[in-house]
């Protein structure tokens, strides 16, 4: 499945630059970033919140395999970002630390919790389709917003922080979306896709503003 030829037939918001080689249909502006930023402990708290949900994400899929038998490098996959994932919770956590914050004990991410709304619960490699792209998708928008965070960001240390974890989260992104890619017939994933990413473009536009990392834009 080529993810970059799905036509979109969401018509977002897209005033910021799109980046590259990912297959979003919404577009974070830059806006967005100066409003997040004004709270920067309260976002690295839900960012390490949302690091800490990653890593426990990856190590549930892990033995979650398709019948019978895991498939080539899905045990690895699973278990190299769960690894990535603790050592970004263990970065942003330091950062907490060093600049007087400390991390809530609850935590709510109404995004994620309307993509996991999709999944076909209980229909096999539809369920697990469904969580690989949901999961695909998380990184994807993640990816997106560190990055958008990293061009308008005054506080170097941060700058240097979502720059570092840009690569990382698309790294993860292509991992789960290739393991989707081998789970079902290709018009059946392709067709599954197309209706993830408009999804997914509903649901992030019609979040709330907030200094979270999925939030909305006022
Ligand atoms: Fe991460
Ligand atoms: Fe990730």
């Amino acid at each position: 499945m080529d993810d970059h030829q799905q036509s979109s037939q969401f018509d977002g918001e897209c005033n910021a630059t799109p980046t590259p080689d990912l297959p979003l249909r919404w577009w974070t502006p830059a806006r967005w970033a100066e409003q997040v930023l004004a709270k920067p402990l309260e976002l690295l708290n839900d960012h390490a919140h949302l690091e800490k949900k990653a890593a426990r994400n990856a190590l549930e899929l892990l033995d979650r395999w398709p019948d019978p038998v895991p498939p080539p490098k899905w045990v690895q996959t699973m278990t190299a970002i769960a690894k990535d994932e603790i050592e970004h919770l263990a970065l942003v956590t330091r950062l907490i630390h060093e600049r007087g914050g400390k991390m809530t004990k609850h935590h709510r991410n109404d995004y994620a919790a309307a993509l996991r709304g999709l999944v076909r619960l209980g229909q096999g490699n539809c369920d697990l389709l469904d969580r690989l792209m949901v999961s695909a998708l998380i990184e994807a928008r993640s990816c997106e917003r560190f990055a958008v965070l990293a061009e308008n960001c005054a506080d170097e240390e941060l700058a240097k922080l979502y720059r570092g974890l840009w690569a990382s989260e698309a790294g993860h992104y292509r991992a789960f979306f290739e393991h989707a890619d081998d789970l079902l017939p290709a018009a059946e994933v392709a067709h599954r896709w197309d209706e993830m990413l408009d999804a997914e473009a509903r649901i992030i536009a019609a979040q709330p503003p907030g200094p979270t990392m999925h939030s909305g834009v006022s």
